[in-house]
């Protein structure tokens, strides 16, 4: 038998980039590939890409220069580019950089089996269809023996909401919800495999409409499986929190005490050009009634500094948002033009106001990210141990609120959920001590 090929996937951008890596390594598995961790002895290299903003996108185009000196050691090498620059860009990929063998949008990579043989053949493979067959009917089971404790389920993908600033309509398509059974099946298999928790996916989460009931219904049926410790789901809108899914937060012992609901500006203006739909009191309302059901929530948010036609006006609405609003995690941007999007059309802030705001910006969320970690000192908390820690005898994982958490702990902890003490804050984790 020869020997396996050895396959690189180096992955930029979101989490459901994680997910679509581990599933198109899957799909080359059944092509003989097996994972390898370094691009120097591999066969096939794929980035799976990120077009989100401009510095991500031209990130693609560096590291495809450092692979010329492999391809030319190694003329058998092949090189793909998937996610969302390929399916932004395309055929443009190939002309920038000939190196390219192979280009791949985040809708069709269940064809890479088929497309692996093009390009062993010597041809080029080219990629970016919405194809009508469901890449997740065609895709194998998710075939590994033993997985960590925590594991990533995509359930939804694409947008309709078309933000102004936004390429995700654009890569991703439009919205389309898995069913809620062979998510039930794909999670269970997830558990069986020694999974703990899962997080749900989608660009556009808690639109998911593949249950009658939506992404409540949807959970609490995952809720069922015995085994399943923890349920989390990611990214929402706010135009997309029901009361089903507000009343789950209180009601869903499985369902953790954190959401990330983004509103990217506190100013009705800029809401308002950013095509939004809401505005800075809608999302206020709708936070309260999220902590009504359940107080404790860790709240975490992403915000864009800069989008053309921001005042210094509608800046201090958005500190004033924070503000009000005191969020324990959070992403800011500055606001990057992506060619297509409808803001691209209108005229650009300056550098330099831009980096300003972004700085108070983050000194805000930094404060606030900081004061909720350290709040959280003399409390207990439960953590789910994922892995040893540098230390000897050292365990982490991550509380319901998603910190890191350290603790001195046998290895018998790891996959399991425990009582632990929070007795000290270090700038991006927390230190503890088993209480049973
Ligand atoms: N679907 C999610 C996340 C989309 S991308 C949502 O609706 O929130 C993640 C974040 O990137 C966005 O929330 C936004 O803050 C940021 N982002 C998107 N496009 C951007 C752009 N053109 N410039 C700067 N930041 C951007
Ligand atoms: Fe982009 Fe807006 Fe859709 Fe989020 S909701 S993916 S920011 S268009
Ligand atoms: Fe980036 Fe595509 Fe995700 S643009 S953020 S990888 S959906």
């Amino acid at each position: 038998m020869s020997a396996p090929k050895k396959l690189f996937i180096k992955t930029y951008g979101c989490q459901m980039n994680v997910y679509d890596s581990e599933r198109m390594a899957e799909a080359l598995g059944a092509k003989g590939y097996v994972p390898t961790d370094t691009a120097d002895d591999a066969d096939m290299i794929l980035l799976n890409t990120c077009h989100i903003r401009e510095k991500a996108a031209e990130k693609v185009y560096s590291e495809l220069g450092r692979f010329k000196g492999l391809k030319a050691e190694k003329p058998d090498l092949k090189i793909g580019v998937a996610g969302c620059v390929a399916q932004a860009e395309g055929q443009e990929i190939m002309r920038r950089q000939p190196l390219v063998d192979l280009v791949v949008g985040p809708q069709s990579y269940h064809r890479l089996p088929a497309m692996d043989d093009a390009v062993r053949s010597g041809e080029k493979a080219l990629d970016t269809d919405f194809p009508e067959d469901d890449k997740f009917d065609t895709l194998r089971s998710r075939a590994k023996a033993k997985r960590g404790p925590t594991a990533f389920l995509t359930v939804q993908e694409g947008c309709d909401k078309f933000c102004a600033f936004c390429v995700v309509p654009y890569t991703r398509g439009a919205e389309v919800s898995r069913p809620a059974d062979r998510i039930f099946r794909e999670a269970q298999e997830l558990v069986d495999q020694g999974v703990r928790e899962i997080t749900l996916l989608g660009q556009n989460v808690n639109a998911y409409h593949g249950h009658p009931q939506g992404l409540a219904g949807l959970i609490w049926a995952l809720d069922k499986i015995d085994g399943l410790a923890r349920i989390r789901f990611t990214t929402s809108h706010p135009n997309d929190m029901d009361e089903a899914l507000i009343a789950a937060h209180g009601t869903c012992d499985k369902l953790m005490p954190y959401l990330h609901l983004p509103v990217q500006s506190g100013s009705d203006r800029i809401l308002k050009a950013m095509n939004r739909k809401h505005t800075a009191e809608n999302y206020l309302r709708l936070i309260e009634r999220i902590r009504a059901a359940r107080p404790d929530i860790l709240l975490s948010g992403d915000f864009i500094v800069g989008f053309p036609g921001e005042t210094d006006q509608d800046f201090e609405d958005t500190m004033q948002l924070v503000r009000d609003v005191h969020y324990g995690q959070a992403y800011s941007f500055k606001y990057s033009t992506r060619p297509g999007t409808p803001a691209a059309e209108k005229p650009q802030l300056p550098e330099d106001v831009m980096n300003e705001r972004l700085q108070r910006l983050q000194a805000l969320l930094r404060e606030q990210q900081q004061a909720t970690q350290a709040s959280m000192v003399g409390r207990e908390v439960k953590v789910l141990f994922e892995k040893a820690g540098r230390e000897v005898g050292q365990m982490i994982g991550k509380s319901e609120y998603l910190h890191a958490v350290y603790a001195k702990a046998p290895a018998e902890v790891l996959g399991q959920v425990r009582r632990v003490k929070i007795i000290e804050d270090s700038p991006n984790s927390l230190a503890g001590a088993l209480v049973d």
